[in-house]
């Protein structure tokens, strides 16, 4: 995720500018920039890479002024490069602005400027803003910013300087934090709290909508009508390792409350009023052509490409195999030019995940890749790419990227199906209405929290866990085994449900643990009979279930309910409970939850 920082005082803008960046650093970037107003004009360095390349560059030019901006980025449209970064520029130099967040009408802004005449620097969805600040300058930055973001749908934090105004910043918000500091002769903005609590604890938060003119003794927060409006000043009593983790306890539980506005972002982009756009992917090829799909990953990722084997092959009768990416390149598969092969990997650079890329598009398959990280390998390499827009995952268990990862699995199955013909237009309608809806219920799932923590609480100290599951709800108990034996050491085994007599059911005894997602209407009572199986030999049944699955609740122990939802999209909102109930299980055993003990969070060696 992007980082921004600004300061107006009385001190170098600079030292500021830097500190602030790197006390951002921890939300990963992949380039760093700043701006500073001095002597007339705007200085601006900005470089690819790591802040040290950004602070060398600026030991050898001379930054005196008092003001200014700055900026990490975490790529999303356009590679990471010196171009790319923030701040940009108008023609002339005389505005740079840094953005956080994603301009989903860019390319129609793009083309609308460019008939103007103005000439782009670089890729990024954000120079379009610059662009159309200096096109509605007249001497008035606030009024210039409001006409145009006025244009810009999608989601923003900005910070805008002009040369003329050589101690202001101008800044605002929708959809994408920002806060101002307050000190003494000096004022701050930041997307985020840590950049600035080495120099202040009071700030004011911006709502959507509002804008703010900053100099070094006044702060004047606008809201949308321009009218000035008063703020409450929020002391900050975090220290700065919890306002990192943006005063969750830890990265995970703060990623897994994020996970409504990561579905929010990656269906943004692409779901129009009556469509799903998916950029430069050649769906009719695939719709029309494809032989079949292999889906090859690791970890979490290889479980979301369960789900879509189970979905795409109900759903768009195309044979879908699914392989861990370690396995795959060593089994000889039979992969060839009618084929597509879909690559998943959040961070982009699993070993594993890249050699299979690689032995895939050897034998003449298109490759697809679904991942977190512009400019990774994965994403260089592949064919065509559909990015997850989850921010940055820093937690090593992964969650967040998990329900974009499934997301954009369903999207892409939609599409293809719309194209096949496999909907017609009503159809197809009613479930991009569903897919709206995620987020919300996201964050419904969200509210249970200490129903799954006193859950957590009570299994805590079990040694073993059991998850069955048919069917997407098993591709969903092999997540939610991963992520409870990862963080919480507890052993734990996902069997589908038909099996647990052919062998497993031996293992259990009085008191053993059965976790049982049962989504799945049509297999609701054959997975309440395991269930009772189970509960013969004393296991102990934890379903998470729909309010219409009463063979489920007739039998259950323990019920967390989920809404009912087509197959595609259940496991993106039916994991919340799993994944909070292996994090408490975690914190209750006292683990070090986002650095769990032998793990990686990107394994770049075979
Ligand atoms: C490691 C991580 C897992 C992740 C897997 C695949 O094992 O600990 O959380 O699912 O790698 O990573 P990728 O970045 O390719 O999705």
């Amino acid at each position: 995720m992007c980082g921004i920082i600004g300061y107006t005082g009385t001190h170098p803008a600079l030292p500021v500018l830097l500190e602030g960046l790197k006390r951002l650093e921890y939300r990963g970037y992949d380039s760093a920039g700043v701006a500073v107003l001095q002597e007339g004009t705007i200085a601006v360095e900005k470089k690819k890479g790591r802040l040290e390349n950004l602070r060398q560059a600026t030991k050898d030019r001379r930054f005196t002024g008092c003001a200014g901006i700055g900026h990490t980025r975490w790529a999303t449209h356009g590679e990471p490069s010196d171009r790319n970064s923030h701040p940009h520029t108008s023609a002339d130099g005389s505005i740079a602005l840094v953005h956080n967040g994603i301009i989903e009408n860019h390319a129609r802004l793009r083309a609308f400027l460019e008939r103007q005449g103005y000439v782009f620097q670089s890729q990024t969805d954000t120079e379009v803003l610059v662009h159309l600040i200096a096109h509605h300058f007249k001497g008035d930055l606030v009024s210039a910013v409001r006409d145009a973001l006025y244009l810009a749908e999608g989601s923003y934090a900005i910070c805008v300087v002009e040369q003329s105004h050589p101690d202001t910043i101008v800044c605002a918000r929708k959809d994408s934090p920002l806060i101002i500091g307050l000190g003494e002769g000096e004022n701050f903005v930041a997307s985020d709290i840590p950049a600035i609590l080495k120099y202040t604890r009071r700030c004011y938060l911006l709502d959507d909508y509002e804008m703010a003119l900053i100099s070094p003794q006044h702060v004047t927060v606008l809201d949308r009508n321009a009218k000035p409006v008063s703020k409450a000043v929020f002391d900050v009593n975090w220290d700065e390792n919890a306002a990192e983790r943006g005063g969750y306890a830890h990265f995970m539980l703060k990623e897994i409350h994020e996970e409504d506005k990561a579905i929010s972002e990656t269906l943004a982009p692409r779901l129009k009023e009556h469509e799903i756009t998916l950029e430069n992917i050649d769906l009719a090829g695939v719709a029309h052509h494809a032989r079949r799909v292999f889906i090859v990953a690791c970890g979490t990722a290889y479980h979301a490409g369960m789900i879509a084997k189970y979905t795409w092959e109900s759903v768009l009768k195309i044979p879908v195999e699914v392989d861990y990416a370690s396995e795959f390149r060593y089994r000889s598969p039979l992969i060839g030019s009618d084929d597509l092969l879909i690559v998943i990997s959040q961070s982009g650079e699993t070993a594993d995940t890249l050699a299979a890329l690689r032995l895939g598009k050897k034998c003449g398959a298109q490759v697809l890749a679904i991942t977190n990280v512009v400019g990774s390998s994965i994403s260089r390499e592949a064919d065509s790419v559909l990015y997850t827009w989850a921010g940055p995952e820093i937690a090593v268990a992964s969650t967040k990227a998990y329900c974009t990862q499934v997301l954009c699995l369903a999207l892409l199955m939609l599409r293809i199906g719309y194209e096949k013909g496999v909907f017609d237009a009503t159809t197809y309608a009613q479930h991009l209405d569903e897919l709206k809806r995620l987020p919300q219920l996201a964050r419904e799932i969200l509210k249970n929290e200490g129903q799954i923590k006193d859950l957590a609480h009570r299994y805590c100290s079990l040694s073993d866990a059991y998850f069955i599951g048919r069917n997407i709800d098993y591709a969903m108990a092999l997540e939610g085994s991963l992520k409870l034996k990862e963080i919480s050491y507890i052993h734990s085994e996902a069997i589908t449900a038909g099996e647990l007599k052919h062998g497993p059911i031996a293992l259990l005894e009085q008191g053993s643990l059965l976790i049982v997602p049962a989504t799945q209407p049509a297999l609701f009572d054959k997975v309440a009979s395991n269930m009772i199986e189970s509960k013969a030999r004393g296991a102990h049944l934890l379903a998470i279930t729909t309010a219409e699955a009463h063979s489920i609740l007739d039998c259950a122990n323990d019920v967390v309910l989920v809404p009912s939802l087509s197959p595609w999209c259940m496991p993106i909102i039916a994991i919340i409970p799993m994944q909070l109930f292996a994090y408490y299980c975690a914190v209750e055993r006292g683990y070090d939850v986002d650095k769990p003990r032998n793990l990686a969070k990107s394994v770049t060696v075979e």
